[in-house]
């Protein structure tokens, strides 16, 4: 029995669990609008009546715009003085668009989990647990039917990212804000990792930032991208990095590495398999891989811990994918021929995990 003190207690806790979608909504708004932009060219700090005129909005939105502020201030998105005017904080500093930085911003990947097209299989995840029991499912069996995705649109996320070409772009320019920021604090504080390798093929590698950052970085090294063709079609002609076409479960062009990128959360154990399968038939006996992915559980961090579950949850609605703790991954690289395997947690959320023959 619980005490009337401790259900009290936990009709908050509840109440807070379940706004959890107006708070994420609140920062859309925020990051949808630029308001971290807004208060960096108002000189580091704006009222949110100056948040107003900055932004073009109506004043009759003036009393939304507060609570908005005041909510994510509440965060720590943003900080609020004394005097009611709002400044960036570290996290509000990621979303400020600044063109001559290398590492860029991360307001599109944070838009790209709050993008109504990817929020939706989410909220329709009880529908699609539910699909099929009462037998009206042509095979009644869940994994034929698809995702929560593809329950959603009609066809699975690569299909929708080839056909809408604004989903496509808004995708792709997600990943690579994210690759951006988080090549430059692999390169930087893990070079040994991408020293001495003549040719590296990333696959999977969206319009090439992280091929990028390793070329810039390295420029002996021979770097190439392996993508969808509608990706390729879209990707940059000229520069360090050659694109390819093709199909990383069928064949990846000969090279020192691999890079897989947050490329394995997209698939099963079984496809993973089949890709690290194509990776060893790549490198040379020298070679190796390098995953950058997340490995549940990795940090000493609540936050960073929590976080990845809920970006496993999202990766399950989204794809045929998942996170994977260390036991999960070691099975994976075992079955896929391969002997030795080094995690490194050092990207936050992600590690970055070498896969030697
Ligand atoms: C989650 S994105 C990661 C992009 C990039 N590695 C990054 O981290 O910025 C996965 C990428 O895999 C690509 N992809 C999906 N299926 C593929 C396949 N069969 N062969 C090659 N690339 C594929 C998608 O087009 C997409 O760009």
């Amino acid at each position: 029995m619980f005490t009337r003190a401790e259900l009290l207690e936990a009709s908050v806790e509840l109440r807070h669990h379940a706004l959890g979608c107006v708070k994420s909504t609140a920062l859309r708004c925020a990051v949808k609008l630029g308001v971290a932009n807004a208060i960096q060219r108002r000189g580091g700090r704006a009222s949110v009546e100056d948040l107003l005129t900055e932004l073009s909005l109506d004043a009759s939105r003036l009393r939304c715009l507060h609570s908005v502020m005041r909510a994510l201030a509440a965060l720590g998105v943003f900080k609020e003085g004394s005097d009611g005017e709002y400044g960036l904080t570290a996290i509000s500093s990621l979303l400020v668009d600044d063109d001559s930085s290398v590492r860029g911003s991360l307001r599109p990947i944070t838009l790209l989990y709050l993008e109504p097209a990817f929020v939706a299989p989410v909220l329709n995840l009880a529908d699609w647990a539910l699909a099929g029991v009462d037998g009206s499912d042509d095979d009644n069996n869940c994994s034929a039917r698809g995702t929560a995705f593809k329950m959603t649109h009609g066809e699975d996320v690569w299909d929708v990212l080839a056909r809408d070409a604004f989903l496509g772009d808004f995708f792709n320019g997600a990943l690579a804000s994210e690759t951006r920021f988080l090549m430059d604090i692999a390169i930087r504080g893990s070079p040994q990792v991408f020293e001495g390798i003549a040719s590296l093929v990333d696959a999977g590698g969206g319009t090439g930032a992280a091929a990028q950052a390793v070329a810039a970085a390295f420029p002996d090294t021979r770097c190439t991208v392996l993508e969808l063709p509608q990706v390729v079609d879209a990707a940059p002609i000229d520069g360090p990095v050659r694109f390819v076409g093709g199909d990383m479960t069928k064949f990846i062009p000969p090279a020192d590495a691999v890079l897989l990128k947050n490329v394995l959360h997209d698939w099963s154990d079984k496809d993973c398999v089949i890709i690290l399968k194509r990776c060893k038939e790549a490198i040379a006996a020298s070679g190796k891989v390098i995953v950058i992915d997340i490995v549940l559980g990795s940090s000493s961090l609540a936050i960073c811990n929590e976080t990845q579950l809920w970006l496993d949850l999202f990766m399950s609605t989204v794809t045929t994918g998942k996170e994977r703790r260390e036991e999960e991954w070691y099975r994976l690289f075992k079955e896929a021929g391969f002997s030795a395997y080094k995690i490194s947690p050092v990207l936050g959320l992600l590690s970055i995990i070498e896969v030697f023959l």
